[in-house]
């Protein structure tokens, strides 16, 4: 079973879905430990409810994002996982840290990818006037939301929209696609090969539309 390490910085939702997975054993791996940024994330509690291990690295108490890094890197060797999942971890990573996990670290972010990397994307796509709108789970590489993608999903944008509502239906399809492909992580079938993600040994679409 693959060792697979959860980052979090807020409610968690996203791990918590993954760790009903692995633990209703649709996932070829345990979640062996949750690292947040924040001591507030809520996601904590939904780790120490399912027995695992959870350790928060406070950002605010280094003098450099290079510093954290080399710490945040060390405490998921400490783990030695071999899976790295960050589950709305809002924070850009650098590029020898992205480089130490390469292959191994997977990102879902709320967004049709190429478009809207950063942040606000709900609004940003409501704003311009979208008519989709969704997710995308890629590997993570040294461009920030620009790693190759794994899988996505899309969702309508309504006439009445709000970014709240929009979220919430997207969340609804992040819940579907990550625990996916962490599995698909987990289990070898998803590989990051000469920059490029693979399935069952074939590129994989880059609009791939679940
Ligand atoms: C999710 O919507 C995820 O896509 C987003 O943060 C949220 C975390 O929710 N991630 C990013 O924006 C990364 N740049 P959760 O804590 O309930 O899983």
């Amino acid at each position: 079973n693959a060792r697979i390490v959860v980052l979090i910085s807020g409610s968690g939702s996203n791990l918590q879905t993954i760790l009903d997975h692995a633990n209703d054993g649709k996932i070829d791996g345990d979640v062996v430990g949750v690292i947040s940024n924040r001591s507030e994330a809520f996601g904590l509690e939904r780790a120490a409810e399912s027995g695992v291990p959870t350790k928060v690295l406070d950002h605010t108490m280094f003098s450099s994002r290079d510093d954290y890094d080399e710490s945040l890197a060390g405490l998921i060797d400490s783990f030695e996982p071999d899976v790295i999942v960050l589950a709305g971890f809002m924070r850009i990573l650098t590029p020898e840290f992205v480089r130490r996990f390469s292959g191994k670290m997977i990102n879902i972010h709320p967004s049709l990818l190429p478009k809207y990397t950063g942040l606000h994307t709900h609004r940003r796509a409501i704003e311009a006037g979208d008519d989709v709108h969704g997710c995308s789970v890629h590997f993570v590489t040294e461009e920030l939301d620009g790693g190759p993608v794994i899988l996505q999903a899309k969702v309508p944008i309504f006439e009445d929209d709000t970014e709240q509502l929009l979220q919430d239906r997207i969340l609804e399809q992040e819940h579907r696609i990550f625990p996916l492909t962490v599995q698909w992580l987990a289990s070898g079938r998803v590989k990051l090969v000469d920059g490029t993600a693979e399935m069952d040994g074939e590129r994989l679409p880059q609009d791939g539309y679940a």
